[in-house]
């Protein structure tokens, strides 16, 4: 029997707009908001794809008020809501995985909720509850993402992916 808990489920989606972008990972963090487990949503992508978009939705849907910046230069920002905290890392300065141990990094992505931009350049550094979602830029602006995860079922990821999914 497979069991659909240990599968690695995948999805595409294609936001034609940035504000598709941030309105597809509001639904992501919506959907979050009573998830009550841990996950590390790990952006990949090249410059301008819009981890940070997609972010600053996730952080919206999840029930962040303040205001959502990105973590270049911070590294991190912490989101306290009524539905528990939320980590924002920006990993691309760092170019040794000592440097993250020294920010606790471990401590801050483990039995938490987390997004990490440009998490491939540690990928051993993340905790095991992990949604890879790799962003790309396609020639007419829009943006493919491409989900993997073991933590959510089809469906679950068939409803926050809602008009974006794409469909074979
Ligand atoms: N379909 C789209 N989705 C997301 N962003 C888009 C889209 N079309 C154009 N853009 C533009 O692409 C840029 C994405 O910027 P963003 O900071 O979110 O990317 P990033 O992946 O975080 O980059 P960096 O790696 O430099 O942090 C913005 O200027 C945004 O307006
Ligand atoms: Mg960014």
């Amino acid at each position: 029997m497979i069991d659909n808990n240990t599968m690695t489920q995948c999805l595409h989606c294609c936001t034609a707009t940035v504000t598709d972008t941030e309105q597809l990972g509001y639904q992501l963090g919506k959907f979050l908001k009573t998830f009550s487990k841990p996950l590390c949503m790990a952006l990949v992508g090249d410059l301008g794809t819009g981890k940070t978009h997609f972010s600053q939705g996730v952080a919206r849907g999840f029930g962040v008020t303040d205001e959502v910046t990105s973590p270049t230069f911070a590294l991190m920002n912490t989101y306290d809501t009524e539905a528990g905290t939320l980590y924002h890392f920006d990993v691309y300065r760092l170019d040794d995985v000592y440097e993250l141990e020294n920010i606790g990094f471990s401590e801050f992505t483990e039995d938490t909720l987390s997004l990490v931009e440009w998490a491939d350049k540690f990928p051993d550094a993340l905790p095991l509850e992990v949604l890879w979602i790799t962003l790309t830029a396609q020639a007419d602006g829009s943006r493919l993402s491409v989900w993997q995860t073991s933590e959510l079922t089809e469906a679950e990821l068939l409803q926050i992916g809602g008009q974006y999914v794409l469909r074979d």
